[in-house]
């Protein structure tokens, strides 16, 4: 069968083009390749993140009755009679940063109102559920280190 030259001088072979000898295989292969991205896309990629770990000083800096809000890492460490525990200060409605409302002992969030009381439990809406709390752990320094990417359930204290 004769080719045809278009007329950008390329050989077009109309009867190669219809029945998928020029572009099938090159179809499947990016189907292929695309399938194979999504299966690699779908292993989960969690690493334990660095910087969500910090450190707030030796047991010794928080005596029975200490609250002490860390702003940069938006965290709030309290230690009472029972331990000591970390609530986290971003508001569990739209991320917005609560406050230490401490003449009223609660959290409030300056953007749609929700109030916590201390233990990060909701008083007032909109804010769908409590503060998170965080994992305390002591290093083998003696340090403590509060750990943002774990989550405790609430109510959970460490005696120090
Ligand atoms: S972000 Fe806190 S109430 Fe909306």
């Amino acid at each position: 069968m004769a080719k045809k030259k278009t007329d950008k001088g390329v050989d077009c072979d109309r009867r190669a083009f219809i029945t998928g000898k020029g572009w099938l295989p090159a179809f499947v292969g990016a189907i292929g390749l695309a399938g194979l991205g999504s299966i690699v896309g779908l292993k989960p990629r969690v690493l334990p993140d660095p910087s969500a770990q910090f450190k707030i000083g030796p047991p010794q800096d928080f005596p029975v009755g200490t609250v002490k809000v860390f702003d940069e890492e938006k965290v709030t460490i309290f230690h009472d009679h029972d331990g000591m525990y970390a609530i986290s200060l971003v508001c569990t409605h739209l991320g917005c940063i609560v406050s230490y409302n401490d003449a009223d002992a609660r959290f409030d969030c300056p953007c749609h109102g929700s109030k916590f009381t201390l233990q990060g439990k909701v008083l007032k809406a909109p804010a769908p559920r409590a503060l998170d709390w965080f994992e305390i752990s002591a290093l083998p320094s003696g340090q403590l280190m509060v750990d943002r990417g774990v989550t405790v359930p609430m109510g959970t204290k460490v005696v120090v």
